[in-house]
């Protein structure tokens, strides 16, 4: 048999290369081991080794069933596991260009990095993309704005209802929802210092209590997923109680209700079992050793009317603003969702949009690839939607989905957002390589991960320093397009700032 694939493309003969080892193993051990014996005690050491490969190819051949492979080539087959193993790692950083990586290619992670570390951001010769007409692009003006003419960004929440507790934000960008289960408490703990540090504030993600969250003192929005970590009955009902006592927090300055997710709509949250340390379990009240998998909706909310009365009922109880979060699916039940509103005259504060291409720490794949509505589509849909049932004024919109870039995050204020969520933005602020292991407990970082040896390499103050100055330098882009569109104000960004030939 000539020339069986080894590691996918590279063609060796493997029954060959097995024979040799079969013969090989045992001669080159006893060659090694007698000259042991004769000369030196450094060829013992490589007689064991021989000794230890060829039992290892024993096993393999003759013992072990689950693997063909290895029963029909032994150890030189164990090659191709590791060839293919190392594939991602040989792909990401010798084959793959700068512009290929996925989600996020080279360039657009290299721009976060270096806002991140503070390091000059301006590239040379000319850009990388294609310029084939299906982009989005900024519209500018043949009249800049003077930098200093500019207006602070200011937003507040809950103002519409004139609540006593309405939250104002000075930046358009917050840490989206990430719980402490998909990401390690260091990774957490220098999420929110950084937050503090910049000023803005983050979100808790649907982990529960936010023990580490809380620690660094930064203002934090509490997400509500559909299993309810933190405020829930056994039946995965509202606990009122508890959402009171949360709520009470002055730390806790918003609450999120989350219908669904971008990576897995119309899915719960998935924690994988390997994730779920002695800690995660107390706190979100779950069992270890087994997935948890959160009900796909809440178990108050079966239509439009429940739906909008659970809002109300949380708006009650936590006297905050209160969001919901959602990807758009059926545009019909949206509609629908808001005439709701209307008649029951409730308004969540805001509207949080995650596009279908958002990140996760764990989900199917199916989800993740094919199902909910793209950011690009979805917000413009939502934002047209508020505006045509004259509610636009009664709410705030947010957008999220591989907005980690300024001119990205740009061009959805110009959508109709008011501010802008990101996740992975942040995670790549704390060094997150894409080793797409999130969902593993191996994070080679150490920012999804619980091990303890894995953690240690991320620092939390200097990576609080990062996720600051990315903050500060997104703060600084956003005022430089600003101006470049002849805008003196974030209120004046709208349609006519973008040019892309499928949205008119
Ligand atoms: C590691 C990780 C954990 C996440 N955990 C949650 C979560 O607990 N609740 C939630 O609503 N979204 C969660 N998300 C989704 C993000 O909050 C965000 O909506 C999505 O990733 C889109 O933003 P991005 O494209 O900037 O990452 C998570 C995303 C990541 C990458």
């Amino acid at each position: 048999m000539k020339g069986n694939q080894l590691g996918g493309s590279i063609n060796v003969d493997l029954e060959k290369l097995a024979k040799y080892a079969n013969i090989g193993l045992p001669v080159l051990a006893f060659i090694f081991i007698g000259l042991g014996y004769f000369y030196s005690l450094k060829f013992y050491i490589l007689g064991g080794i021989f000794l230890l490969l060829l039992f290892l190819n024993i096993y393999y051949r003759y013992i072990q069933k689950h693997h063909a492979l290895l029963t029909n080539f032994g150890i030189v087959a164990q090659m191709r596991y590791i060839l293919e193993s190392l594939g991602p790692e040989f792909r990401q950083y010798l084959f793959l260009s700068d512009t290929e990586e996925k989600p996020f290619n080279r360039i657009e992670r290299s721009e976060v990095y270096r806002k991140a570390k503070g390091v000059d951001a301006a590239s040379a010769f000319g850009s990388q993309l294609k310029f084939d007409d299906t982009e989005i692009k900024l519209r500018h003006s043949m009249y800049p704005v003077d930098k200093k003419d500019l207006k602070k960004f200011k937003l507040c929440f809950g103002e519409e209802r004139g609540i006593e507790k309405a939250y104002t934000i000075n930046k358009p960008v917050i840490i989206s929802a990430m719980s402490y289960g998909s990401l390690g408490k260091t990774a957490i703990r220098a999420l929110s210092r950084g937050a503090k540090k910049a000023g803005i504030p983050i979100n808790t993600g649907e982990g529960g209590y936010p023990k580490y969250h809380l620690m660094e003192g930064a203002d934090l929005i509490f997400q509500m997923g559909t299993a309810k970590f933190g405020t829930r009955n056994d039946d995965a009902s509202l606990n009122d109680e508890d959402l009171k006592e949360l709520s009470s927090n002055p730390q806790i300055k918003m609450i999120e209700i989350k219908f669904s997710q971008g990576a897995k709509p119309g899915k719960g949250g998935l924690l994988p079992k390997e994730k779920i340390s002695k800690e995660i379990s107390k706190l979100r009240g779950v069992p270890m050793g087994e997935d948890v998998i959160s009900p796909p909706c809440h178990v108050e909310c079966k239509n439009a009317e429940t739906t909008v009365e659970f809002i109300k009922r949380v708006q009650d109880i936590s006297k905050l603003p209160v969001g919901i979060k959602l990807c758009i699916g059926r545009e019909d039940q949206f509609v629908e969702l808001v005439l709701e509103m209307k008649k029951q005259n409730t308004y969540p504060d805001y509207i949080s949009i995650d596009g279908a291409e958002g990140g996760t720490g764990a989900a199917p794949k199916s989800f993740m690839d094919d199902v909910g509505l793209p950011i690009f589509k979805a917000l413009p849909f939502v934002h047209k939607t508020l505006k045509d049932l004259s509610v636009r004024d009664k709410m705030k919109v947010l957008a999220a989905g591989k907005l980690i870039n300024p001119s990205k995050q740009f061009m959805a204020l110009s959508m109709g957002a008011d501010a802008v969520y990101t996740a992975r933005g942040f995670m790549l602020a704390l060094g997150c390589i894409q080793a797409l292991q999130c969902n593993k407990n191996t994070c080679p970082v150490g920012i999804a991960t619980h091990k303890k040896h894995l953690e240690r390499g991320l620092n939390i103050e200097i990576k609080a320093q990062r996720v600051a100055q990315y903050v500060e330098s997104l703060e600084h882009d956003y005022e430089e397009l600003l101006a470049a569109m002849g805008d003196d104000e974030f209120d004046d960004l709208n349609f006519g700032n973008l040019y892309h030939n499928n949205i008119y």
